[in-house]
């Protein structure tokens, strides 16, 4: 008998391959409109069925020009990694074992990795060995899953029940941050029902760290209130980071609990070079990061840990009278926020053991390398000037208009204006930001592919549209 898989799957191998062996001759951005998505990929629902295959076929054909080419070694934009082969072939062996990771019985062996991957990632990036973890969604849930763990300890220890009671009579939540927070903090605020009108942001210094005296001073006008510090292990501008030997015992003076977001800057821990900028991190009380973003694992690979592993479990944990449990085993929905899911953690664990920690370190260092060379060959170029140097993979530039009395927003329309004719060149892509009040674009190495190749390409591009006037 044929089976109903072997030519759709064949076909999807080699449009597959022709699309990544093809990333270095085909332009970064998108190359069709809107309306020629909407009109290639729309139409009424169909009736009648067709062919897996043909289904196949005519989706590769009709997202053709849309798919944005984050998966090159050419794109700048955000904080977007690509997906390690090893990664990519995990993520649709995990689609073809379609497991129900929630708990052990619904998929044993990724269960199994799930728990190895929590071990390694823990050990990787510098955090307590005894800290629990969830594999979710991205840094967003990660937040939502560690601040929910925050919610519930900081109430328990004044004597109320958040999981029983939830928040109506509660004491008010204090969140004390720097202006560099991510906006994904913000919503997690809003889902756990602090408002954001919980949230204080506090002053930064010129490197864009916290002042431990601004934070020294809000922790010390309300002493009583349950206050969550959260500090930042890369920004997203500039990747700053926080001083956490100093920050995060000043917090725990005032029974705060602190939360890191290093969505991507907490991998810094993998490299010998870059550790230092990440000294006492490990004492704060909860941690997220992605796989996503510098791992290079394709999407849906977030990480939580979480110091005060009862918190965690109080506050994830749900019982089903048809759920069945394991004596000994580590159940993914005890700790997670969500009830079925897939099994995430197999792109990791391949990620993990592509690369090994050397791999891992490699790659750090690589990414770091780039970037600083890509912002100092840009900030050379005739009209173009440095805003940051990168620290790690992150880095600023803009672009002067060239009248003698420019003003200030006519350099931040100029910057657009050669942002948007970067990407119209399809040799390069990166995105634009407001960083103290100018407008810039953002430099952001984070793809394993990322070559010298690629950083001399894009400084090209620049060079050509910048001569283009
Ligand atoms: C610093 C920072 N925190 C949080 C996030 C949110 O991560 P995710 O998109 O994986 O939810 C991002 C990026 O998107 C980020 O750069």
């Amino acid at each position: 008998m044929t089976s109903p898989f072997r030519e759709v799957l064949e076909r999807t191998l080699t449009h597959a391959l022709t699309y990544l062996e093809h990333l270095h001759d085909t332009p970064v951005g998108p190359t069709a409109s809107l309306a020629e998505l909407r009109q290639r990929l729309g139409g009424r629902l169909p009736q009648a069925g067709i062919e897996a295959a043909q289904v196949i076929d005519e989706l590769v054909a009709d997202a053709a020009g849309g798919i944005v080419g984050s998966a090159s070694g050419r794109f700048f934009g955000w904080v977007i990694g690509g997906s390690l082969p090893a990664a990519l072939a995990a993520d649709w062996l995990t689609a073809a074992w379609d497991q129900n990771a929630a708990r052990y019985t619904g998929g044993a062996a990724v269960a199994v990795i799930e728990e190895v991957c929590g071990v390694w990632l823990k050990e990787i990036l510098g955090l307590p060995a005894a800290a629990s973890f969830a594999l979710v969604t991205g840094s967003q849930m990660a937040h939502v899953t560690c601040l929910a763990a925050a919610r519930q300890a900081l109430l328990a220890r004044r004597g109320w029940d958040a999981e029983r009671d939830g928040l109506t009579g509660a004491p008010r939540f204090r969140v004390l941050t720097s202006a560099q927070h991510h906006g994904s903090l913000e919503r997690a605020i809003r889902l756990l029902g602090f408002g954001t009108r919980s949230l204080l942001e506090l002053p930064a210094d010129e490197q864009g760290r916290l002042l431990p005296t601004a934070l020294s001073q809000a922790l010390a006008e309300q002493p009583d209130s349950p206050t969550i510090v959260v500090l930042q292990a890369g920004d997203l501008n500039i990747g700053a980071f926080d001083p956490f030997a100093e920050l995060i015992p000043l917090a725990h003076r005032f029974n705060a609990w602190v939360h890191i977001d290093g969505a991507f800057g907490l991998w810094a821990q993998a490299s010998p070079s870059y550790r230092h900028l990440l000294a006492g991190v490990d004492q704060a009380d909860s941690w997220v990061t992605d796989g996503h973003k510098w791992l290079n694992t394709p999407y849906d690979c977030g990480y939580a840990f979480v110091a005060d592993a009862d918190a965690h479990r109080s506050a994830m944990a749900q019982q089903a009278s048809y759920v069945v449990h394991t004596e000994g085993v580590r159940d993914p929905s005890d700790w997670n926020p969500e009830w079925s899911r897939r099994g995430r953690g197999v792109a990791t664990y391949a990620a993990l053991r592509q690369l090994g920690r050397d791999g891992v370190a490699d790659l750090v260092d690589r990414c770091c390398r780039h970037a600083r060379t890509l912002v100092t060959r840009i900030g050379r170029l005739p009209g173009a000037e440095v805003v940051w140097e990168p620290q790690i993979n992150q880095g600023l530039v803009r672009f002067l208009d060239g009248r003698p009395d420019a003003t200030e927003t006519q350099h931040d329309l100029r910057t657009d204006a050669v942002i948007a004719g970067i990407a119209a060149t399809g040799e390069a892509f990166f995105s634009g930001t407001t960083w103290r009040g100018r407008r810039c674009m953002r430099v952001s190495v984070c793809n394993w592919q990322t070559s010298e190749h690629d950083v001399a390409r894009a400084v090209a591009a620049v060079a050509n549209v910048l001569e283009q006037g």
